[in-house]
């Protein structure tokens, strides 16, 4: 199962294991460049690329806001409520697949989905298209970032994708405790840190430096969505009620938290992961047992997530072409 963290590995073996990468990674189809990159963001925080032209991809994922909106659920087209919380867009350049349910197996697949979806910003490939197309500033950045290419929601997606990849959060420091300053971080968080990958079993599934296993994982939570499910078979129990194991970067930055927004804070994270009261059922993770913690070891575990929490980027907004 998820990367069993023993109780008696070094410690330098396991910080070993939450070390940054040193490079970006970018896919062989959808290289790099700086053109494309600037395209990408322009269209990112265009609100014409929705059918209201008032939902831009920055509504929902508002850069002041940790890249989400800081709604238990998403607010789409026409105030209409989502039925799943925003996550970040944080660090995806290094993410296996994305939604919540994992059922995008790439950015470049996934930038469409909120566009065309009549839910979100409701813009059917052709008008979108067509929208952009009409808009003269645009042609000079779409022919710097595709001088092959025409403008079309292909290269609408690889622009979007390449920008959302350079889109990482930025040394926290948890990190400069991993290259080995012993003053970066307190010595209560170090106690959660060891707790985390021990007694507390958090690294079971939150494991490296983005602290997830990009896996899917029923944790027990009410309500009607299948996640996963969605997506497998159904004789696939265990992915029944899955959802992606979340990256805890910045958590500590404000809830509320899950899939279904139904957490506040961290205190009633916490009290889930101590609690029975979580659904039992078939499809429920072996790894999800009850964890009996002391008071100081929430608050210990609480001071290890705030060192995950690096300093806000500034990202100016671009002027838009007309
Ligand atoms: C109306 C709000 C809204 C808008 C607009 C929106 N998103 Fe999202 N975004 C969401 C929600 C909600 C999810 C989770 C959906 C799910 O899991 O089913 C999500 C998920 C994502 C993810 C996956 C994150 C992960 O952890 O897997 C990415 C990437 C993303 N959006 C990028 C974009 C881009 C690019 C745009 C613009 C083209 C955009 N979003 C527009 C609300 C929005
Ligand atoms: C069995 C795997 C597993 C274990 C063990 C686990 N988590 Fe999670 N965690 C998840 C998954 C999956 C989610 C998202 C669940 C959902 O939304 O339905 C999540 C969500 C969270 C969130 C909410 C983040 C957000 O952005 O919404 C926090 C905080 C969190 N976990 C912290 C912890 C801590 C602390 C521990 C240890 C006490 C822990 N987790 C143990 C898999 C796990």
């Amino acid at each position: 199962m998820a990367g069993a963290v023993a109780e008696d590995v070094p410690i330098e073996e396991l910080k070993a294991r939450y070390r940054r990468p040193a490079t970006l990674p970018f896919p062989k189809g959808n290289p790099y460049s700086e053109a494309k990159a600037e395209l990408g963001k322009l269209l990112f925080f265009d609100p014409r690329l929705s059918g209201s032209g008032m939902l831009s991809c920055a509504s929902c994922h508002n850069p002041a806001l940790g890249w989400t909106d800081g709604l238990p659920r998403g607010m789409g087209h026409g105030m209409r409520e989502l039925r799943r919380r925003t996550p970040t867009v944080m660090d995806m350049a290094f993410g296996a697949a994305f939604m919540w349910d994992g059922r995008a197996v790439s950015l470049e697949q996934q930038a469409l989905l909120p566009i065309t979806s009549p839910d979100e910003m409701n813009m059917p490939v052709e008008r979108l298209e067509a929208t952009v197309r009409a808009i003269d500033g645009y042609r000079p950045y779409f022919a710097a970032a595709f001088p092959e290419g025409g403008i079309d929601a292909e290269t609408i997606a690889l622009a979007l994708a390449t920008y959302e990849r350079t889109l990482v959060s930025g040394p926290a420091p948890f990190d400069r405790w991993i290259e080995g300053d012993e003053t970066a971080i307190p010595e209560a968080a170090k106690r959660g840190f060891a707790l985390f990958n021990t007694k507390a079993r958090c690294a079971k599934c939150h494991a490296g430096w983005r602290l997830t296993d990009d896996s899917f994982h029923d944790i027990g939570l009410p309500g009607p969505d299948l996640g996963r499910g969605e997506h497998v078979p159904a004789s696939v129990t265990i992915m029944q009620r899955a959802f992606k194991t979340p990256t805890l970067r910045n958590v500590t930055r404000g809830g509320p938290y899950m899939h279904d927004g139904s957490m506040a804070d961290l205190d009633a994270v916490l009290d889930h992961y101590e609690d029975d009261d979580l659904v039992r059922r078939p499809s429920l993770s072996p790894e999800m047992r009850p964890v009996d913690l002391l008071a100081e070891e929430r608050e210990a575990l609480v001071a290890f997530l705030e060192t995950l929490e690096s300093a806000p980027q500034e990202v100016t907004l671009p002027v838009l072409p007309r």
